[in-house]
């Protein structure tokens, strides 16, 4: 065991699988909490473990059923900071609500500024996160956040397979920053999609920039959801010559009609990594290839427990 009795990692139960994972590339017991609910409904959790000063993380995939997540990690964070804990980090490899991130109409909400108000409120001291959609929503947070990119783990993966002729399309203007990173790992060269969104879950992929005839493709985004985005844009690019179409993103959704979608795309390979669980439906289709984000986890917060650099994390892995 390389660290001490000092750090204590607990799990909400939106990816406790995950959490166990972290855990054993800790080295650490995961920590003791019983997760109940009253008659009505209420949750209620009491933490096991004696935490009075010490360095605590509550990992919690704000996935589906989202609200009931985001409550629970609330609740976890209360619980630890009424416990008398040093310090606590909300780890939350998937964060739901991010996407609704501006008022690009009237009368609509700003729920990434909102939950992030609310895990301040609740407790956290920091926050670790995976792709939280766009970087700048680690600035709705008055606290440090340590933002991590699925990018590392799916790129080393697209890097062994030691495809040539490779092109990264980025599905969207908006994802380009993170595909041209991906091309630079890589060394493929970039094109861009055009993308129109109909409604929020219809998506078209409109003009390419870049050639992606003779190419194979790696299209790389933060998350498919419907996989509208993600499904236009290899149509696209398809009828426009490429050859083998491969998927990575960070945060498999599948929501709506995307494993649907999916199977009728011109795909050759669907890559995500484990921050968020599979669904069953996901799971049986038993071609979506899964990476685990758990050891890259670990090490950041092997790295902000002994106040070392998490930042570097990204030119070591
Ligand atoms: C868009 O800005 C994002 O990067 C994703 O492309 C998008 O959110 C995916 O959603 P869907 O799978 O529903 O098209």
């Amino acid at each position: 065991m390389f660290l001490n009795d000092n750090l204590k990692l607990f799990s909400g139960s939106g990816n406790a699988e995950l959490t166990r994972a972290v855990c054993k590339y800790l080295e650490i017991p995961l920590g003791g909490a019983d997760i109940e609910r009253f008659a009505d409904g209420e949750k209620v959790i009491r933490i096991e473990d004696d935490v009075r000063g010490r360095d605590c993380f509550v990992l919690q995939s704000t996935c589906r059923p989202v609200d009931e997540h985001l409550v629970e990690l609330l609740i976890y964070l209360d619980c630890l900071r009424r416990a008398s804990a040093k310090r606590i980090t909300a780890v939350v490899p998937y964060f739901g609500y991010a996407r609704q991130d501006r008022k690009d109409e009237g009368r609509v909400p700003i729920t990434a500024k909102l939950v992030a108000n609310l895990i301040t409120a609740a407790g956290a001291d920091r926050v670790l996160a995976i792709d939280l959609h766009a970087a700048q929503v680690q600035g709705f947070f008055d606290i440090p956040v340590d933002h991590l990119s699925g990018e590392l783990v799916l790129s080393r993966y697209f890097r062994d397979k030691k495809i040539g002729n490779l092109t990264i399309v980025s599905p969207d203007v908006g994802n380009m920053k993170i595909a041209s990173r991906y091309a630079d790992r890589l060394s493929g060269d970039l094109a861009i999609v055009h993308k129109k969104r109909v409604s929020g879950s219809e998506a078209i992929a409109q003009e390419i920039i870049g050639d992606v005839k003779g190419r194979n493709i790696v299209m790389c985004d933060d998350i498919i959801a419907t996989a509208g985005t993600i499904c236009s844009a290899a149509k696209l690019v398809k009828d426009r010559g490429a050859e083998k179409i491969y998927i990575g993103a960070t945060h498999g959704v599948f929501a709506g009609q995307a494993l649907e979608r999916l199977r009728e795309a011109p795909i050759d390979e669907i890559v995500v990594t484990d921050t968020i669980p599979l669904t069953h439906e996901a799971r049986d289709r038993g071609d979506i290839k899964v990476l685990t984000v758990s050891s890259m986890l670990g090490e950041a917060i092997k790295r902000i427990h002994r106040n070392e650099s998490v930042s570097n994390l990204f030119t070591e892995y």
